[in-house]
């Protein structure tokens, strides 16, 4: 995995949120400490000792937002990338074909592989299986936070026999990706955007991971100026993914949809005058 943090930009988080560890090596807590500095959060040497319920904090199993009760001294895990087990494993066993609907929406085809950008990243989700499926990805985060526990989750795939492969796949960067794609217009074959669905539209929002989402990086209200910067990016197409009753994201003709159970993809092809690089 290639890193660029190129900013340490503020955070929207509505949530206050310290950093700790629950390892008692001095590894850990130097990662702790480290982190803590970066993000400007305030350090807790336990987490008895956190002033926030919300704690991103140093397990054995990596990095992990989680929410401490201190009346009943009990944690609740909210955020945690691993792409080595759950959904992401099973995904990347059992869902690595070229005619599942991302893989379409992406525009893969049998041969070829398009170079992709992610440019809204989150948890890494969806950009996790366009590497696996070959991709050369570049994944962009803006939030620290996010950011934070997406790069932890690559740095643990990356040390597995299993993962380091589509790891090597990606590049990550932590930045506004319009801003990025005003200082960097590299050109990629498809443009991904997947912003926080709108407030109150989406089902999927009752789901705990979204919700605390939402707390942490707020409404993505910018997404009419990403989808323009995205368009000056891509090669072949931008692929925006929906909620499955949501109006489209602009007023831009849509080439054509994937319609799924929850979601849909509008799929933006951009007509073929860009020379190659
Ligand atoms: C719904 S989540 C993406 C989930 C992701 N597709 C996954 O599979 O895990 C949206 C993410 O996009 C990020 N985002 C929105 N606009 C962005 C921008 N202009 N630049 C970088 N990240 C952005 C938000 O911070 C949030 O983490």
């Amino acid at each position: 995995m290639k890193k660029d943090i190129q900013k340490n930009s503020d955070s929207d988080t509505l949530i206050h949120i310290s950093v700790s560890s629950t390892e008692q090596c001095s590894t850990s807590k130097e990662k702790a400490h480290w982190l803590s500095r970066r993000l400007s959060l305030a350090y807790a040497a336990s987490l008895e000792a956190s002033v926030t319920e919300y704690v991103l904090v140093y397990t054995k199993d990596g990095l992990q937002l989680v929410r401490y009760n201190r009346k009943k001294g009990s944690i609740q895990r909210l955020l945690h990338v691993d792409f080595l087990a759950g959904k992401n494993r099973y995904r990347r066993k059992n869902d690595l074909s070229i005619h599942q609907p991302l893989a379409k929406a992406a525009g893969m085809k049998p041969g070829f592989r398009p170079t992709i950008l992610d440019a809204t990243a989150g948890l890494g989700k969806d950009g996790f299986l366009f590497a696996s499926l070959g991709c050369q990805l570049t994944l962009c985060e803006r939030n620290p936070i996010l950011f934070a526990l997406l790069e932890d989750g690559l740095l643990r795939a990356q040390n597995d026999p299993c993962t380091r492969d589509i790891v090597e796949r990606i590049r990550l960067i932590q930045e506004d990706s319009i801003l990025l794609i005003k200082q960097k217009p590299t050109l990629y074959d498809t443009v991904y955007l997947d912003p926080m669905y709108p407030q109150r539209t989406s089902s999927a929002l009752n789901k705990q991971e979204l919700r605390v989402i939402r707390q942490i990086v707020g409404d993505d209200r910018d997404v009419a100026d990403l989808f323009a910067a995205g368009k000056q990016l891509a090669r072949h197409r931008v692929v925006v993914k929906r909620p499955r009753l949501a109006p489209p994201l602009t007023e831009e003709k849509i080439s054509y949809q994937i319609q799924m159970t929850s979601c849909r993809y509008d799929i933006y092809l951009i007509p073929p005058q860009r020379p190659v690089d």
